[in-house]
């Protein structure tokens, strides 16, 4: 225990970075300003929002995000080269707190991409930091691949790049390969031997492909880092990076032993880490800490009962401390507009009127067939009726589907398209395989299947499934959602609902606009 003040630390959010880099994580650039927004409001200090010079897209997206920023410093990830940098700061310079964060890969064998010796390396370093700062006054500068760099050389270039006029300094464990005792270290080290370390920030960023990317990062905070690079439900490449919401809720839970705070309303968790898993099309697992459905959920006898006579018993979180609402009212078909109004309130949703109605209708639907409708159910609703805000080109009217063990299954098909009815008949294998068939027969599509993903949103055997559909088409990827208490009216709603945000997207950008270009892993 101690009685220590509380060492402030900051939250870098790059989930619209490295999480959105994260392959078929793409998000479209009204889900990107969303998410932004959402970080912004929930006291994200510092939001990565893209890589500006990889396209055209992240590009906008970076600029609108800077434009719209209210609290939080907005941070565009440039390479350790001139034109990356301008680019950077035509993006982020539109914020009221801009950064550029620049980078370069110091390990032997990140030096060996860009065939730069270590004398060569340093001068660049050199030059681009010197270059980067000539523009804006707030630089972070990453060593990636830090935690195999020689430590003589990392002490080298970090301390070249304070003099040039880093005012961050962030040690990546690009690969996930540190352990908690090492990332303390390193950073405890770095602070008491580079010159000049203790004018600037030093940042953690973790990824997580030993499973230690949380600990590592609360271990570098207690070697001094005083920046922790995360993601909302730790998206992102491979095993992803450090979550956001486990550093923030362990260093709030666990504040006796880890004297540190943060500007994080926590009570917003729950609703981005939502967000987050609808828009980039990957689920939170059910057992994953603080946002898995799982995690608050008390199913043996003995919890329940222990729960029952005093929470603390197994609860070292309240649930409403991460935005779960404390009682989960059911809903059902007695339930009218007003009720359902509040329920997305209590859950941190907020719709127009319009969208308001359609969902109402979606509702009465699914409670005549479902006899009690759940917050998640009415979530997976709110997802399943969300569009980019442009009228869908195709609609699926009608789908009936035989199917049996004796031969193929069989679908037929009715659908709106571009405002005419037309049908179609397909046979497949299986009821899915069926109605996709039957959809392209009606709308000719290159798009090949990236992710086909079925879930039970409740238990019982009326559960709603939600599906969600990964399409991938000339570089652009898509992906469709839906629920339905049919799980294969459910998958055709979500593969439709995938090549409608196909096409909006060929429709604003042309084909190829919005895929990336450059990876920041080619680093020139
Ligand atoms: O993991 C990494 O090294 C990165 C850098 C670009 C900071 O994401
Ligand atoms: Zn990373």
């Amino acid at each position: 225990m101690t009685d220590r003040p509380k060492d402030r630390v900051l939250i870098f959010d790059t989930t619209l970075r490295d999480g959105e880099q994260s392959p078929g994580a793409t998000m479209t650039h009204a889900e990107k300003l969303e998410i932004a927004e959402l970080l912004d409001d929930m006291g994200v200090d510092i939001i990565e929002a893209g890589f500006p010079v990889a396209s055209e897209g992240d590009f906008r997206a970076v600029k609108e995000i800077a434009e719209r920023s209210k609290q939080a410093v907005i941070c565009g990830l440039a390479r350790a080269n001139p034109t990356d940098i301008d680019r950077c700061w035509e993006a982020v310079k539109h914020a009221e707190r801009p950064r550029i964060h620049t980078f370069i890969g110091t390990s032997p064998l990140h030096r060996a991409i860009p065939n730069l010796d270590k004398d060569q390396m340093a001068e660049r370093i050199e030059q681009t930091v010197t270059h980067a700062r000539n523009l804006c006054d707030n630089v972070q500068w990453s060593p990636m691949d830090a935690t195999r760099t020689e430590w003589d050389y990392l002490c080298r270039v970090v301390e070249i790049a304070i003099k040039a006029g880093a005012t961050t300094i962030n040690i990546p464990d690009t690969v996930g390969y540190t352990a908690p005792n090492e990332s303390a270290d390193l950073i405890r080290r770095l602070i008491a031997t580079v010159p000049g370390a203790d004018e600037i920030v030093f940042a953690t960023h973790c990824h997580n492909d030993l499973g230690m990317a949380t600990a590592n990062s609360l271990a570098a905070v207690e070697g001094g880092a005083r920046q922790i690079e995360c993601t909302i439900n730790g998206l992102g490449e491979r095993a992803g990076n450090t979550a956001l919401e486990e550093v923030v809720m362990a260093l709030r839970t666990r504040g006796d032993i880890l004297p540190y705070e943060t500007g994080i309303d926590t009570r917003k968790i729950m609703h981005i880490s939502r967000r987050v898993a609808t828009v980039s099309g990957f689920p939170v697992q059910f057992n994953k800490a603080i946002v898995g459905k799982n995690a608050f959920a008390h199913e043996s006898g003995i919890h329940q009962d222990g729960m029952l006579k005093n929470a603390e018993t197994f609860e070292i979180m309240r649930p409403e401390d991460v935005g779960l609402a404390a009682t989960n009212l059911v809903m059902g078909k007695h339930s009218g507009r007003a009720a359902l109004r509040a329920k997305l309130k209590d859950l941190g949703v907020e719709v127009g009127d319009n969208q308001l109605k359609d969902l109402f209708v979606r509702f009465k639907e699914l409670a005549d067939r479902k006899k009690e409708v759940y917050d998640e159910d009415i979530l997976a609703l709110v997802t399943a009726t969300t569009t980019d805000g442009m009228a869908d080109r195709l609609q699926l009217l009608n789908l009936s589907v035989t199917c049996g063990t004796g031969g193929p299954a069989r679908a037929e098909i009715e659908m709106e398209i571009d405002g005419a009815e037309h049908s179609a008949t397909c046979e497949g294998d299986g009821p899915v395989d069926a109605s996709f068939k039957a959809v392209r027969a009606l709308h000719e599509t290159n798009a090949h299947l990236q992710l086909y993903q079925v879930h039970a949103v409740t238990e019982g055997t009326d559960a709603q499934a939600t599906v969600s559909v990964r399409l991938e088409e000339d570089g652009m990827i898509a992906t469709g959602q839906s629920a339905d208490t049919d799980t294969v009216v459910a998958s055709a709603r979500a593969y439709i609902n995938a090549l409608n945000r196909l096409l909006v997207r060929r429709e604003k950008t042309g084909p190829g606009a919005d895929a990336r270009e450059i990876s920041y892993k080619d680093v020139g």
